[in-house]
């Protein structure tokens, strides 16, 4: 066997399909091109047009297989149309990845019943309405990847974690749920944990030049984090290579959690 033919067997998506939700900005984006260039057809979720509509033509022009839909993840119905739109596309998902997020951070004091509700609608919610709209369907396929984006926050206490980092703790016990439900069919469940990673979320931390220089001293590779690190790891916990790795929180932060 070829090296080539040896790595596809590991890591090739040719043939699935993956729905991203938050394709279209920041490290969601980056997972849909990479989840898209190693053969998957490709839809991303989230409700700006224009930038969806940019993501899309991108990679369709590099030859990948990619489509969006437009829909509001921080209602219920909005969760289902959106769901049934972005499986109207090429099919059901065999690979969903739960990556659109918002960060509302008021001190704890001036946290709101709103942005507690917005952060759970889109943050936590959405994430457990898709993955009981497609999960089942997986595991009846036998082969389903759930991969869920959360934060350090999910793990320690940092800058006003407030709701936000109640959100991203409660999604990966999610993923422990899920995963126990349908790891026997097929479906793993894991959650990418990102360090920092300069994006439009957190624009008003990332530019502050001293405070950008003071978390990625942070790490132990020295610097902050990019979209296009999720890459490689996002492929692996999409492909057949990660069948036995479920359940698990996997920290693609440069070693800022154990520094
Ligand atoms: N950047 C970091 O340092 C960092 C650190 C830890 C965790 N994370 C997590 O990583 C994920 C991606 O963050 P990012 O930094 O890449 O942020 P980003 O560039 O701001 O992307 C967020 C994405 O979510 C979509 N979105 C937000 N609200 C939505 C809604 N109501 N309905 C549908 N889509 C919605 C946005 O599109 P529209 O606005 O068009 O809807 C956008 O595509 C988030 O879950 C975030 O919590 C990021």
């Amino acid at each position: 066997m070829t090296s080539q033919g040896y790595l596809s067997e590991l890591f090739s998506l040719d043939g699935r399909v993956a729905l991203v939700t938050g394709g279209s900005s920041g490290i969601g984006r980056a997972v849909a091109g990479a989840l898209a260039r190693a053969g998957a057809a490709v839809v991303v979720l989230a409700r700006k047009e224009p930038q969806l509509k940019e993501t899309a033509e991108e990679l369709t022009e590099q030859g990948c297989r990619a489509g969006w839909v437009s829909g509001d993840l921080g209602t219920r119905t909005g969760v289902r149309a959106a769901a049934d739109a972005a499986a109207a596309v090429f099919g059901e998902p065999d690979i969903l990845v739960n990556c659109a997020g918002v960060n509302l951070r008021p001190p704890m004091a001036e946290l709101d019943e709103r942005v507690w509700d917005t952060t759970m609608a889109v943050n936590l919610e959405a994430p457990f309405l898709l993955g009981q709209r497609f999960g089942p369907g997986m595991a009846e396929r036998g082969y389903g990847r759930i991969i869920h984006v959360t934060s350090q926050q999910a793990h320690r206490a940092f800058v006003h974690s407030g709701a936000y980092g109640v959100s991203k703790g409660a999604l990966e016990s999610l993923a422990r749920s899920q995963a126990e439900a349908w790891s026997p069919y097929g479906v793993t469940c894991n959650t990418l944990v990102p360090g920092f990673v300069p994006t439009p979320l957190n624009a008003r931390l990332s530019s502050d030049p001293e405070k950008v220089a003071a978390l990625a001293a942070r790490t132990l590779v020295g610097r902050n984090g990019l979209a296009g690190d999720f890459a490689g790891a996002a492929v692996f916990l999409a492909g057949p290579g990660s069948a036995y790795v479920t359940g698990q929180s996997i920290f693609v932060d440069g070693g800022f959690s154990v520094h």
